[in-house]
């Protein structure tokens, strides 16, 4: 399929998404374009700015042949038929609805960049998450464009999961698209859903009208985080009775009416979405004058606040109520694993909290930059920076450490000799497993005081 394609915004959503096309659409030209230019050298560099498994083989495959990389927005936005706006909209932090509604001022910045610099019709895209109704924000921009040009727009968003993000894209549950329910509206639609079939069965491209696949993104993300807050409110009810939330929710998981997935109990989600949508979503109902169904949506993101805070709160009264002075070794910072992404992180909390009480900590992640460890905690000075240490291994963070939290499922740290750690530590040594992939029996037959999440 010739279709020349733009994507604005070269992130965790923009450059994979766009790989994954170019790599199945040969024919189709992709240029992401971004203002960040370091982000943008870093996509044309051996070292690319989002590390994800089997992503560097499929840009590298593309990459200035029908895959390209570049700073030039206006030649970006010119020179396509299709404009994917894949920019950040994170919780806004000032005035009107500071703390819970989405913060629209990049998408805006786009449709009015593509309203002024356009030289032709065009289908532009949503495929950031956004709140219902932007699209006749968006709409409402792009008509006011100074030459009269003619423009689509449809909501297509994105509903990959960092870490398995190739394999979302290359076989998706679905591919959503919303589009006006007219004539135009309906031929933009199978534009963009011929794109998709290219590669994804035409039984997986869903299409539906704007608004229900603009609140569908929310709502997927919502119910998504929902069942980690209900297995998580659980745990604490394990915790205080002898049950095992991992054995609970095995038995659940069971019943197909509910399904295993997704019931994994933890320190609490994080990433850059499940926190940002949730309120979103909860700004919206209070918009729209429905403060209880804002509130039943809500306790998710206490709950989930509720949850890191136990963790915390845990480690601190095992180790004698006081971590002043402790080492506490701290295995994996990313918010989830196969990912180098902290945003929103139960790590940066966890850490916070041991800070506070004065610990000393030794971190190690895989994938995580010391940088962004040091900027997620505030530390600027050298001297700030002295109160954590972050090690070339799991090894060294643990060597005379009182404890190990183990905050990201990375596979590593199931295969690590616990022997050999326990020997390198200081005794009593304790070992909290915040994502529950070790066997506390086993840990504790070689003698770590061991605890994980839901379980006594
Ligand atoms: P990101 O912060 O990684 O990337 C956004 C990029 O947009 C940045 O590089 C930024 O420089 C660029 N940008 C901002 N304004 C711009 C402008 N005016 N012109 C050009 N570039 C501009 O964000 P992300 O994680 O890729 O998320 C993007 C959107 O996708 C969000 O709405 C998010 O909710 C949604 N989403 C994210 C994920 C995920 O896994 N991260 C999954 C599904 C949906
Ligand atoms: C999530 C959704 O899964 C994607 O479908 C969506 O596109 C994306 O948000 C988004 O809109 O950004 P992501 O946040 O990348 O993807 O990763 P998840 O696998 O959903 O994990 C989110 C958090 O929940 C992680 O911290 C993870 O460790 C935690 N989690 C997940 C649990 O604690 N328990 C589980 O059972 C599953």
């Amino acid at each position: 399929m010739k279709l020349n394609i733009c994507c604005i915004g070269a992130g965790y959503v923009g450059g994979p998404t766009m790989a994954m096309i170019a790599h199945k659409v040969p024919s189709a030209k992709v240029t992401v374009v971004d203002i960040n230019a370091e982000r943008i050298a870093a996509w044309k560099s051996d070292k690319l700015p989002v590390f994800e498994p089997g992503l560097q083989e499929i840009v590298e495959g593309c990459r200035d042949k029908n895959l390209f990389f570049s700073t030039d927005v206006d030649a970006g936005i010119q020179e396509a038929e299709v404009i994917f706006v894949s920019v950040n909209t994170p919780t806004k932090t000032y005035g009107m609805g500071a703390g819970k509604a989405a913060d629209l001022r990049y998408v805006e910045l786009c449709a009015r960049r593509i309203a002024e610099v356009a030289n032709g019709t065009k289908i532009v895209v949503e495929k950031s998450t956004l709140p219902v109704r932007t699209a006749a924000s968006i709409q409402r921009i792009l008509h006011q464009n100074p030459k009269g040009h003619q423009f689509q727009v449809l909501s297509n968003p994105e509903f990959l999961a960092e870490g398995t993000a190739i394999q979302d894209l290359e076989n998706p549950d679905r591919v959503l698209i919303g589009g006006n329910e007219d004539e135009g509206g309906r031929a933009a639609v199978e534009t963009l859903a011929s794109l998709y079939a290219e590669w994804v069965p035409r039984e997986k491209i869903i299409t539906t009208n704007l608004w229900s696949s603009e609140l569908s993104k929310l709502t997927a993300n919502a119910f998504l985080a929902q069942r980690i807050s209900s297995i998580n409110s659980i745990s604490a009810l394990c915790e205080a009775t002898g049950a095992n939330v991992d054995e609970v929710a095995h038995a659940i998981g069971k019943d197909s009416r509910i399904g295993p997935k997704f019931l994994k109990s933890s320190v609490g989600f994080g990433g850059s979405c499940f926190q940002k949508d949730i309120l979103n979503l909860v700004y919206l109902c209070q918009h729209f004058g429905l403060p209880e169904v804002a509130e039943y949506w809500e306790q998710v993101v206490r709950m989930n606040d509720l949850q890191k805070r136990r963790f915390s709160e845990r480690i601190v009264k095992t180790l004698f109520n006081t971590v002043s002075g402790k080492r506490l070794a701290i295995f994996g910072y990313a918010f989830k694993k196969d990912t180098n992404d902290i945003r929103e992180s139960a790590a940066i909390y966890i850490c916070r909290d041991l800070l506070e009480e004065k610990a000393q900590l030794a971190i190690y992640d895989p994938q995580v930059e010391p940088a962004a460890i040091y900027e997620s905690l505030g530390l600027t000075s050298e001297e700030e920076r002295s109160r954590i240490e972050i090690c070339p291994s799991p090894y060294d963070a643990a060597k005379k450490a009182h404890a190990i939290a183990i905050l990201t499922e990375w596979d590593i740290f199931k295969t690590l000799d616990y022997e050999k750690i326990l020997s390198s530590m200081a005794r009593p040594a304790a070992l909290f497993d915040g994502r529950n992939i070790l066997s506390l029996t086993e840990l504790r037959k070689i003698g770590f005081e061991a605890h994980g999440i839901g379980k006594a």
